[in-house]
């Protein structure tokens, strides 16, 4: 096989993406982390900071590229010659949605979804609620990647419910 993006908005990256990524990367050539732009949702995390955490953590893989794009995934899937959309699937709650995304791509571009069950260690996670519970002072390590972890701690220290800077947190 030779690439597979691994899409997402990744505000920010754990553990349970980290997993995808690793099972993507050992079977394909190639695999992109393509971080979705989205000018209408600012996150806890600008994508920058986003790209950057996302490049630290998968460093030691050899074939893991970090990507960011805007618009249609087909679109960016096309223009950079990728094979297919890796998705992990943590639950029957994800499959509706992704079951629809994966057959609205595969009519738009017959660009081909192929999901990953996700690692039952970490079959809870989702960024929204790292967030939630890093905001209010809650315990995340083991759940987000150790330079994720700094990241929270350094945005969430100044107050208990928002970023250091005084802004509201964004969830
Ligand atoms: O981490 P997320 O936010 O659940 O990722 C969702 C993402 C980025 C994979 C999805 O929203 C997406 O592909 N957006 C790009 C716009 C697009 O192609 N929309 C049509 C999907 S059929």
């Amino acid at each position: 096989m030779k690439s597979l993006v691994c899409p997402g908005s990744f505000d920010p990256v754990t553990n349970g993406h980290l997993d995808v990524f690793a099972r993507a990367s050992a079977l394909a050539d190639d695999v992109v982390v393509a971080v979705l732009i989205n000018h209408s949702k600012s996150g806890l995390f600008s994508v920058d900071e986003r790209m950057e955490m996302l490049r630290e953590v998968t460093a030691p893989f050899g074939n893991i590229r970090i990507d960011s794009f805007h618009g249609l995934l087909v679109d960016y899937c096309q223009a950079n010659n990728i094979t297919a959309i890796m998705k992990g699937l943590r639950a029957v709650s994800d499959f509706d949605y992704e079951l629809q995304m994966a057959q609205m791509n595969y009519r738009l571009a017959k660009v081909e979804t192929l999901f990953i069950t996700t690692n039952p260690l970490y079959s809870f996670l989702s960024s929204s609620l790292i967030k939630e519970i890093a905001r209010f002072g809650g315990d995340v390590a083991g759940l987000v990647p150790e330079a994720v972890l700094e990241r929270l701690t350094e945005r969430f220290s100044a107050t208990m419910d928002g970023p250091a800077d005084g802004t509201p947190a964004q969830l």
